[in-house]
């Protein structure tokens, strides 16, 4: 199978994409000519670092470039404070100078938080992304948002970051859980329901192949989610304007649920994006902005191919006790509320989505008692 290759067109920080089966067997070859020096430090976490954390030393190694690991604790707590603290001692104990590159090996958690040290460390050095995550490789390894966590909130210290390129490896995704790959899938069915209705059908017919392993589909909307996302990100890189926004469709509730469950396991950041964009259209439909078919068509897609899209079904038979008021408080706190307006992105149908200001508190209300009780 070919491999693709879709270019994210930023001027001087421009970079390629490359997506297709065997990419981290090439790494080496592949990155040569774009490293300022033959020496890269790999950061991966634990999970994946025994599954091919080897095989990517080993791709250096043969194109002849020196590669240290370094490994961290996989999921979100190494986004913490303490843990960039410690990953960046550690990558400063490998004596690393301005020409040396690191390299993401891992999910969303790995690559934001490589990002942000790659900006960080001796005043910036070079990052090359190798997502090995589905959500890493429609979204979270394009467009150079990097960062960590505080108490404050998530993702609230970090930095716009591009990296030199990404090789999103199609093959990792087989040991992927299942669950991982729903989430990530939920991003994938976005890019249809923000402006690309064609996209979002061919979702409907192909979403199942996807998940159950299908390459050439997989490929395909991996392919399609990151032409979104470049095309996005070339256009408003540093979300400026409102079109970069857009991404965030779903978020707001989201982030809502993600808030209540605590950002853990309870509910992946994908799920919760799931459910946020059903939530988003049935609040478009609740003020006249949206035909009640299409707010169906979300639901019972995302429905069908698995994610949670009633409030009732996650946490599993701990069932919560959601409570409007509280949710409403949580997007109150969202770094995307500007001076305590609640921001929505709403849609006029599928792939016609917007960014809202104005939501009457009184409809949001409503339809989160009504999402509470369903
Ligand atoms: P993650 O990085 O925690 O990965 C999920 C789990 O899968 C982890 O346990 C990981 O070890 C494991 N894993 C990764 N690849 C695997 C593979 N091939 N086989 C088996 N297991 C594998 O989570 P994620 O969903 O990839 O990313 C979530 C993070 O991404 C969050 O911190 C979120 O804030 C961030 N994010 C950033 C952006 C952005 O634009 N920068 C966008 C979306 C999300
Ligand atoms: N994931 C949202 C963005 O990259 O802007």
């Amino acid at each position: 199978m070919t491999v693709r290759t879709v270019p994210v067109n930023l001027a001087g920080r421009s970079y390629d994409i490359l997506i297709g089966p065997g990419l981290i067997d090439r790494a080496g070859e592949l990155s040569a000519g774009l490293l300022a020096s033959r020496r890269v430090i790999i950061v991966t976490d634990e999970t994946v670092a025994p599954l091919y954390g080897a095989r990517l030393v080993a791709a250096f190694e043969r194109a002849g470039i020196v590669a240290a690991t370094v490994t961290v604790p996989a999921g979100e707590s190494s986004k913490e404070f303490a843990a960039f603290g410690a990953l960046m001692n550690t990558l400063l104990d490998r004596r690393p100078d301005r020409k040396t590159t690191l390299v993401a090996l891992g999910g969303g958690v790995v690559g934001d938080l490589t990002g942000f040290a790659a900006a960080s460390l001796l005043r910036g050095v070079d990052f090359i992304q190798i997502p090995t995550t589905l959500l890493a490789q429609v979204d979270s390894s394009v467009g150079g948002k990097t960062g960590i966590n505080t108490p404050h909130g998530k993702n609230l210290i970090g930095a716009f970051y591009q990296p030199r390129l990404v090789l999103a490896d199609t093959d990792v995704l087989d040991t992927l859980p299942r669950r991982e790959l729903l989430a990530g899938y939920a991003e994938v069915a976005k890019y249809g329901l923000i402006d690309d209705p064609t996209f979002w059908e061919w979702c409907e017919t192909n979403g199942s192949a996807v998940l159950a392993g299908d390459a050439v589909k997989r490929t395909y909307a991996i392919e399609q989610s990151c032409l979104s996302k470049a095309r996005i990100v070339a256009a408003d890189e540093r979300e400026t304007t409102d079109l970069r926004a857009l991404l965030n469709l779903g978020h707001t509730f989201g982030h809502a649920l993600e808030a209540e469950t605590g950002f853990g396991p309870e509910l992946l950041h994908g799920e919760a994006v799931g459910s946020g964009m059903v939530m988003a259209f049935d609040l478009s439909v609740r003020i006249g902005l949206c035909p009640p078919a299409d707010a169906a068509r979300v639901r019972r897609h995302l429905g069908e191919v698995g994610l949670p899209v009633r409030l009732r079904t996650i946490g599993g038979d701990n069932r919560r006790n959601w409570d409007a008021a509280r949710l409403i408080a949580h997007m109150r706190g969202d770094k995307k509320a500007e001076a305590g307006k609640l921001t929505f992105i709403l849609a006029r149908g599928i792939g016609r989505a917007f960014v809202s200001r104005e939501v009457d508190e009184t409809a949001l209300h409503a339809l989160l008692d009504s999402a509470i009780a369903a």
